[in-house]
């Protein structure tokens, strides 16, 4: 027995230590901790258990054979955050470079199988030189198990993916079609093909960080939603992310408990300026609305004239998508658009219940816009919100003009409460520009264009320019002070708590992708 006893301690014993104690060495002094470390950081202290710890790969090319690492370059299986279920994966860079083969692949599909059998959300920590280049098209094969697998659970538990290292080829796709994708600072990089491919074929000089560092994606691709200063940031960041979401789609988020006190925010009254024209920062309304530190944004420095993330108000936790009239005025475009569309949808399939807050002037003009399709992109966001069956309250603080109040959570597309502040001016166009086109004879005709202008253009505002006639048609529910408006969601989010609706029979809508 104590035979039998010492085997499976050095097989396990073994398989802790992965690759070896020098490529241990070498991922800490990269600054990077090994899967392991990252798991037991990440899970409830003791929660951790693993699953397939002895699985070996099958290649016998390349003498492979005679390098048989136990757990082939992955830990996977299961264990708690906060107390919640969640299955995890981690690739290990000291076992073939973290490479994909067949059995790693096996057994990353494994653990998503069981995710999605007990609806509890995945999380993967990447980490990989991509397909193992020994097994060929098994590793092909085994990449696209898991991208299936991704498309599986997508909109049934919630899909995390963290990357800590290396991420490239077609290997990117499996994090591009999970939820959220957290990529960590000068130790991470995605990309379909490296800069020496991109050399080759476009004469393009540029490094890995600057291809597909954690900045570019975060600012100009919009590829990752989050970026973390370490491995320890990046696993924290994840902890929170999951803290706003249920565990499956058929479950409510948590709700925190919360006593309803003096929810009256004097300082949201000062925040829209005087002029119309002058920018604000939406964030100073969001903080005004949100528990205390609760906001956690999305997606932060990628198309930041639209503002996504979570919050909590009242202890429940929310979506917000805002205008942001500090960056491009607040217009929607072809990127704001797609980042908003993305974010509702995955409230949406969560049963996070949204807020929007409106301060926009339209769409984005120009030919980059419509050269670069705003008409679809737009459209994304549109249908997304037209779609959202959960709960969708708005709150036009300023701006509500054209096509974009539409889009932006109109009662007409489903939107359950919809508020205005006194200051909200919601009309097919600005005073200047309506004037100028409904007036345009009387104002040549005139003596004095300018002042005839002005005059007109005071009585276009003094009749459009504000929410009452938005709130006479009954599109606005009610013109509410802004220092009440935190008492009101409050109240609006409980009242709708049970919400229900049902759409038309469908196979599947067919969103302008
Ligand atoms: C097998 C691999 C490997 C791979 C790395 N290793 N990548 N083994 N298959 N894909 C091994 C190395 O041989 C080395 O083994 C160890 O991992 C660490 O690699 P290093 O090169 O020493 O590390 P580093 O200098 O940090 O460079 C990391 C790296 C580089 C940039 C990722 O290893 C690299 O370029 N690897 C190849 C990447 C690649 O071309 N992959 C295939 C892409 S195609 P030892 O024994 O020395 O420790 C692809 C298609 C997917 O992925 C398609 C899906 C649809």
């Amino acid at each position: 027995m104590e035979d039998n006893l010492k085997v499976l301690n050095d097989k396990i014993a073994a398989a802790h230590l992965g690759g070896g104690q020098t490529r241990i060495d070498k991922q800490h002094q990269k600054g990077k901790l090994t899967a392991r470390e990252r798991v037991h950081l990440f899970l409830d202290d003791g929660s951790f258990e693993e699953i397939g710890i002895l699985v070996t790969h099958r290649t016998k090319d390349f003498g492979m054979e005679d390098q048989i690492f136990y757990g082939d370059g992955v830990v996977t299986g299961y264990g708690t955050v906060d107390g919640r279920l969640v299955y995890i994966f981690a690739q290990d860079f000291t076992v073939f470079g973290g490479s994909l083969s067949e059995t790693h692949a096996e057994k990353i599909c494994k653990v998503m199988d069981m995710a999605m059998k007990t609806g509890a959300p995945v999380i993967g920590l990447n980490d990989s030189g991509g397909a193992r280049i020994q097994e060929g098209v098994r590793s092909l094969g085994g990449y696209a198990d898991i991208f299936y697998k991704n498309v599986m659970a997508s909109g049934v538990v919630p899909q995390i993916s963290a990357i800590m290292g290396p991420c490239a080829g077609g290997a990117v796709y499996s994090p591009a079609m999970t939820d959220f994708t957290i990529m960590v600072e000068n130790s991470s990089y995605m990309f379909v093909t490296g800069p020496n491919v991109v050399k080759t074929v476009t004469n393009e000089t540029v490094t890995s960080e600057e291809l597909g560092g954690a900045s570019t994606h975060s600012t100009k691709s919009g590829v990752t939603h989050l970026t973390a200063a370490n491995d320890l940031d990046c696993l924290n960041q994840v902890k929170k992310l999951l803290s706003y979401m249920p565990q499956n789609c058929e479950e409510k988020p948590n709700k925190l408990p919360y006593e309803l006190g003096d929810e009256t925010r004097e300082e949201l009254d000062s925040v829209i300026p005087d002029s119309a024209n002058k920018p604000y920062d939406m964030h100073e309304v969001i903080k005004g609305i949100s528990d205390e530190d609760s906001f956690y944004e999305i997606h932060k420095n990628y198309a930041e004239n639209i503002i996504v993330g979570f919050a909590r108000l009242g202890g429940r936790s929310i979506g917000i998508v805002a205008n942001q009239p500090m960056v491009l005025a607040g217009c929607l475009d072809v990127n704001s658009s797609k980042k908003a569309a993305r974010f509702t949808r995955f409230c949406d399939c969560f049963n996070i219940p949204l807020l929007v807050v409106i301060d926009v002037p339209g769409f984005l003009p120009g030919t980059d816009q419509e050269w670069n399709g705003i008409i679809t992109n737009g459209a994304k966001l549109l249908y997304a919100l037209s779609e959202a069956t959960v709960p969708r309250i708005s709150v036009i603080t300023r701006k509500a003009y054209g096509g974009a109040y539409d889009v932006m959570n109109s009662k007409h597309i489903g939107a359950d409460m919809n508020y205005a502040w006194p200051s909200a001016e919601i009309a097919v166009m600005g005073a200047k520009g309506a004037s100028e086109i409904i007036f345009r004879r009387e104002i040549a005709a005139a003596e004095d264009p300018a002042a005839k202008l002005k005059e007109k253009e005071d009585e276009y505002a003094r009749l459009f320019a504000n929410p009452y006639s938005a709130a006479q048609r009954g599109f606005i529910d009610e013109v509410i002070l802004p220092r009440d408006t935190r008492r009101k969601l409050i109240k609006a989010f409980s009242m709708l708590e049970n919400k229900t609706v049902s759409i038309p029979k469908k196979k599947h809508g067919n969103i302008p992708l």
